[in-house]
């Protein structure tokens, strides 16, 4: 079968790479990928919203089934786009509706349809500007920190966490007024919650599910979770408190209810739901709903799934997936992320990045790189995921930080630290 995955990031790499493994794929196009991903495929230059230009692309070449990475295409409706022409409904898309991807784009909507099934979450309420006052009276009748959510899809940083209620409000009249463009109209105040986080991952053909290997990211830039928050700086699986008795909680609480409410609720899904959990004193509870893999987890989660992916994807587009059986590598897996100096605020790029055939004990997955002249140079903020496996965390780790060091780049930087709160 000939495959089209849309996305340029390290999750694309590392999808393409655990694609490009099974024996049911003949050929496997990235659009638009990285230097990574044309080493395990094909890349071609479309760009992820381009539906038109991805529908001819997949016609004019004969592609079975379409895998989704990134939000933007999901949340403008791909699969509507293709289940509504003749040419295109027959052809497998790896990706909620429209309606069932506003879990991730639009956090009131999440909220709700949280709320709707008695999904565990933070108690919360969304305002818009009209409601200023009302939404300071809420906040009033909240305790410190103060949790702010911009509605709509910010890549990652529409979230608040501020320490008093005078800045709360400050901050709140500054989303209103547009900190965050349209996406800040309407603003989701919750409580916040003190506890460790987790990315839990499943691939669900709408009415079962399969989960995928957890995992967990490290987001701040700097050491001991200090600093900005990034795209994610590095990622291990497994989580040693996602046991087998917290993992049933999760399931009989939150993944079961989530895939029985999508279907109650007529929310067409066909693909991965990302379950962004924290642990309360030992009870799992919902930060966010991602209607896609999560970067950089995918490429720990990746490293840890045996299964065949492509076998996994059919059954999600036949309806096929109930009582399917996935198999995990035994093995821990982690991920240190090399990124550019100066990330997540400015920082340059086109340096030409040496010592990538010191690698052979880590697996590396491309973020933001590109080729010039033949080089392979730096061409984001997350440029390298260094990936590695190990009997164990530590064993694991040693290895992405030692590659981490034979790689280099002007201004590379990365944290030594990933793994240290486990
Ligand atoms: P989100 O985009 O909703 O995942 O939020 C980004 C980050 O903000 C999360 O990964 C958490 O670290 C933090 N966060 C979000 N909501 C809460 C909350 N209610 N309590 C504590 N931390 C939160
Ligand atoms: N690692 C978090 C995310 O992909 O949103």
């Amino acid at each position: 079968m000939k495959i089209l995955l849309l996305g340029s990031g390290g999750r694309e790499h590392a999808l393409a790479w655990k694609i490009a493994q099974s024996a049911k794929v003949k050929k496997l196009y990235i659009a638009p990928g990285n230097a990574g991903t044309s080493q395990v495929g094909e890349n071609v230059p479309l760009s992820v919203c381009d539906f038109d230009a991805i529908a001819k692309f997949v016609l004019d070449n004969g592609i079975s089934m379409v895998v989704v990475g990134p939000e933007d295409p999901l949340v403008k409706g791909i699969y509507d786009y293709f289940k509504g022409n003749e040419l295109l409904k027959n052809i497998a898309v790896i990706a909620p509706s429209r309606d069932a991807a506003q879990l991730e784009g639009s956090k009131s909507f999440a909220k709700d349809f949280m709320q709707r099934h008695n999904i565990p979450t933070a108690a919360y309420r969304a305002f818009d500007a009209t409601q200023i006052e009302e939404a300071y009276k809420f906040l009033e009748g909240l305790q410190a920190p103060y949790v702010l959510k911009a509605d709509g899809l910010c890549a990652g940083k529409g979230v608040l966490i501020v320490p008093t209620l005078e800045e709360a409000k400050e901050q709140l009249k500054e989303m209103f007024s547009g900190m965050f463009g349209n996406s800040s109209a309407t603003v989701v105040i919750e409580e916040f919650l003190d506890g460790i986080e987790c990315s839990v991952f499943v691939l669900t053909d709408g009415k079962d599910y399969v989960i995928l290997p957890e995992a967990k990211d490290y987001k701040r830039i700097g050491e001991g979770n200090t600093g900005l928050n990034t795209g994610g700086m590095g990622s291990i699986s497994p989580v040693p408190f996602a046991d087998a008795q917290w993992m049933k909680k999760v399931e009989n609480r939150i993944i079961r209810p989530t895939v029985e409410g999508l279907s109650s609720d007529g929310l067409l899904y066909k693909g991965f739901i990302f379950f962004g959990l924290i642990n309360v004193a030992g009870e799992p509870m919902v930060i966010e709903y991602n209607a896609r893999m999560g970067d950089p987890e995918t490429e720990s989660v990746m490293l840890r799934l045996k299964s065949d992916i492509v076998e996994l994807f059919e059954k999600v587009d036949a309806g096929t997936l109930a009582g399917t059986k996935v198999e995990f590598d035994e093995r821990t897996a982690v991920c240190v992320m090399l990124v550019s100096g100066g990330y997540p605020e400015a920082y340059e790029k086109g340096f030409e990045i040496s010592g990538l055939e010191h690698a052979d004990e880590s697996i590396l997955f491309h973020a933001g790189t590109a080729l010039k002249s033949g080089k392979v140079v730096t061409a984001g903020g997350r440029v390298l995921a260094v990936c590695s496996y190990g009997n164990n965390r530590a064993e694991a780790l040693a290895r992405s930080f030692s590659v981490a060091e034979k790689i280099d780049f002007e201004k590379k930087y990365f944290r030594g630290d990933i793994g240290f709160d486990l």
